[in-house]
């Protein structure tokens, strides 16, 4: 069968940055505002008093200390509190497609490939800005790739089950040369209002290039094995769609943006995610200490430490399980992917890894590489 590799990876970081004190401020001015608009009812105990947010709960419970934005003054303008990036005419190429380009070219340069050796464009993320015509298309487009190209959405594990896909269409000889592109404005389906999330998210793009190692050059990595679980779940969910429409205010209504249950999400995936890396790696013949690294999901710190525990059965070290979630936040899809692209530049051939998506749905990916020669 046809070997597969990861030749390179690419990556979009949007200038501007919110730090949590700046996200906390306007949350509080908002609940000051809030709860002084309706100081008569509360006092007459017909509604609740909002409570404000705090920076240190934030770092303590997710290990977020910043995140880049698309939009930064829309985000942190009380009335609005949201990021305004106005429509774009269909004459310009859309801001997903954009940052995917972005990250796709980077990822050309630095495997020293040029887009028209491309056969197909995956377009995997959690946020597509419209219906169709594909993003993918558009990025396929404006790279001048050749082939095909669709979106995909597996939520935060979309980047694995892009990888995934495209090592198939690559062994099958469908494809030689497969883009995977994982544009992400979080921030447009976060409700900034809302004290238990408002923090999570912020924007990136990444991409992830995927050979055959017929063509792809030296250096890159071997992929030894990948697999994808799903798992129904209501407790991360996003009902926007079509079939709704926005409140008359202009403000979404709330559960057509991001909701969570945090804590059952935290219960329920950290088992699901650790057995699935440890029957994957029994499956590969491989044991945790053959493993130099993992890049997990990018989510919450807890979370990543209390799966890499169980994985190694022993605490891991940042070097074994970096994180970037103090300057990225979750940015879903691409985490990981960020992850792996900024901590993968120490390995030896021959040295292992794995990156590890998990999200909504509920779904997981496995994907165990090796350093090439
Ligand atoms: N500021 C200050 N306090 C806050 C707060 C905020 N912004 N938000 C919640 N709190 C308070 C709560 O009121 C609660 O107070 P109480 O104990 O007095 O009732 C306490 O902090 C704990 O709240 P809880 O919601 O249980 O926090 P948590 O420790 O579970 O952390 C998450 C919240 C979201 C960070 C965490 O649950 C998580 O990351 N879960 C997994 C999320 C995930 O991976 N999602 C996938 C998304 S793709």
């Amino acid at each position: 069968m046809t070997a597969v590799r990861i030749t390179a990876t690419g990556l979009f970081t949007p200038p501007a940055t919110i730090s949590n004190e700046e996200l906390v401020a306007t949350f509080n001015a908002y609940v000051d505002q809030h709860n002084a608009e309706n100081a008569q009812a509360i006092a007459a105990g017909e509604r609740a008093a909002l409570a404000p947010s705090s920076v240190d709960f934030v770092e303590k419970a997710s290990g977020i200390k910043a995140r880049h934005v698309m939009d930064k003054a829309g985000i942190l303008d009380v009335a609005l509190m949201r990021p305004n990036l106005p429509e774009r005419p269909n004459s310009e190429i859309s801001i997903l497609a954009e940052m995917a380009v972005a990250a796709a070219k980077d990822a050309l340069a630095s495997a020293g490939r040029e887009a028209s050796e491309i056969d197909a464009v995956l377009c995997a993320c959690s946020n597509l800005q419209r219906a169709y015509p594909a993003i993918a298309v558009e990025v396929q487009d404006a790279l001048g790739a050749q082939g095909f190209a669709f979106d995909m959405n597996v939520a935060c594990s979309s980047a694995t089950f892009g990888i995934q896909t495209a090592a198939d269409f690559v062994r099958a000889g469908h494809a030689r040369s497969v883009l995977v592109v994982n544009p992400e404005i979080c921030t447009a389906h976060l409700n900034f209002r809302d004290r238990d999330s408002h923090f999570i998210f912020g924007d990136v793009a990444t991409a992830v290039l995927i050979e055959s190692s017929a063509v792809s050059p030296s250096g890159g990595w071997d992929i030894l094995g990948t697999r994808l679980k799903t798992q129904f779940s209501n407790n991360i969910r996003n009902n926007f769609g079509f079939l709704n429409r926005c409140a008359p205010d202009g403000q979404a209504n709330a559960d057509k943006l991001f909701v969570q249950e945090g804590r059952k999400v935290f219960k329920e995936v950290v088992p699901l995610v650790s057995d699935m890396i440890l029957s994957h790696l029994a499956e590969l013949n491989l044991a945790p200490q053959h493993l130099r690294r993992m890049w997990l999901h990018q989510a919450n710190a807890n979370m990543n430490r209390m799966i890499a525990q169980r994985v190694l059965g022993r605490e891991a070290s940042n070097d074994e399980s970096p994180t970037v979630l103090d300057e990225y936040a979750n940015t879903s899809s691409a985490g990981s992917i960020i992850a792996f692209h900024k901590h993968n530049s120490d390995f030896a051939p021959g040295e292992r890894g794995l990156i590890c998506s998990f999200g909504a749905g509920y779904s997981a990916g496995t994907v165990f590489v090796a350093k090439a020669a």
